[in-house]
């Protein structure tokens, strides 16, 4: 039985390899993907998502367009680790499929509520306004949805935006703090687990071994990676975030998970965004689960083995 999935993010070129890794995953059901805007302009990562897509080969997934600035806050990018553009080296294009109509919380709303309860999954790679926005128009959104596997958080290893908190969440605070309280089954994973997952020099050559359109892309998007890490923080080795996600879904094992409650800040300005991660909770009742441990060499060899299945 495949798993349905939809993937909410804002490409940025973890994203893409995250996307390119699903659209290569043929046991997954991708319903739909969906963008908001985060990393750049809600318009880029729209367009990007359909670029990532026609590479792909994968135009039977439709693309849903998001919320263009965060509930309250005002928008903020990362062109920096992205390129102006959002996709690294890659030259942008005019994609042949369009969007679909209708908005991304329309389009989450109506995809999970037209299937059984608790069968869609949802991989949410950017802020999380899409998501919060769902949930105030279907209110009985979280009963409904399976689990909701997040890129985000800050705790042990502290934020990668502010001292204290992980871009994605600090980047709509607000959104995020109203799907942490929903009450929806989420599997978090944060700076604490993806950090562990290092594009080091041999890795990025497994992902360039492999020889499809997708792999090509995908490494290209590493090494864009690889060379912003050296140059704005001097890492040798950066994070891979976003794909974390599409592992965590398709090889959990890759991954240890703590029970817990997160709770999310909102009115302090120093720490806006920041995840309070409180693992003393009833393990059968908790409803977010942190990922303390991460097999990077395993979540690499499933991202080549996925896109080496791919177009
Ligand atoms: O902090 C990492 C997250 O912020 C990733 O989703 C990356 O794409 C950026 O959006
Ligand atoms: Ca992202």
């Amino acid at each position: 039985m495949k798993q349905s999935l939809i993937i909410d993010c804002d490409p940025g070129v973890d994203d893409a390899t995250g996307l390119l890794t699903a659209f290569a995953s043929h046991d997954l059901d991708l319903l739909a993907v969906t963008t908001v805007g985060g990393n750049v302009s809600a318009e880029k990562t729209a367009r990007n998502a359909r670029i990532l897509r026609q590479i792909a080969g994968r135009e039977d997934v439709p693309v849903f367009a998001g919320a263009e600035r965060p509930l309250r806050r005002e928008p903020a990018g990362a062109g920096e680790f992205h390129g102006a553009e959002g996709l690294g080296d890659l030259a942008p294009f005019e994609p042949a499929a369009p969007t679909a109509e209708g908005t991304a919380a329309e389009a989450i709303v109506r995809l999970v509520k037209e299937r059984p309860a608790g069968s869609v999954a949802l991989i949410v790679m950017g802020p999380m306004t899409n998501l919060a926005l769902a949930m105030r128009a279907e209110p009985r959104l979280a009963d409904h949805l399976g689990p909701v596997v997040v890129m985000g958080g800050a705790r042990a290893e502290g934020g990668n935006i502010t001292a204290s908190a992980e871009f994605n969440i600090w980047a709509d605070p607000d959104a995020a703090a109203e799907v942490f309280a929903s009450g929806c089954r989420m599997i978090v994973l944060g700076l604490d687990a993806t950090h562990q997952v290092r594009s080091t020099e041999t890795r990025i050559r497994m992902i360039e071994a492999v020889d499809t359109a997708s792999g090509r892309t995908a490494a290209g998007m590493l090494r864009f990676s690889q060379r912003t890490e050296r140059e704005i923080v001097g890492w040798d080795a950066g994070p891979l975030h976003d794909p974390c996600t599409v592992a965590c879904l398709l090889k959990p094992q890759l991954f240890e998970l703590a029970p817990c409650r997160i709770d999310v800040e909102t009115e302090s300005d120093l720490t806006r965004g920041h995840t309070a991660v409180e693992f003393r909770v009833e393990a059968a009742t908790a409803r977010h689960f942190w990922a303390t441990r991460a097999d990077a060499d395993g979540v690499f060899a499933l991202i080549a083995e996925r896109l080496g299945a791919g177009q």
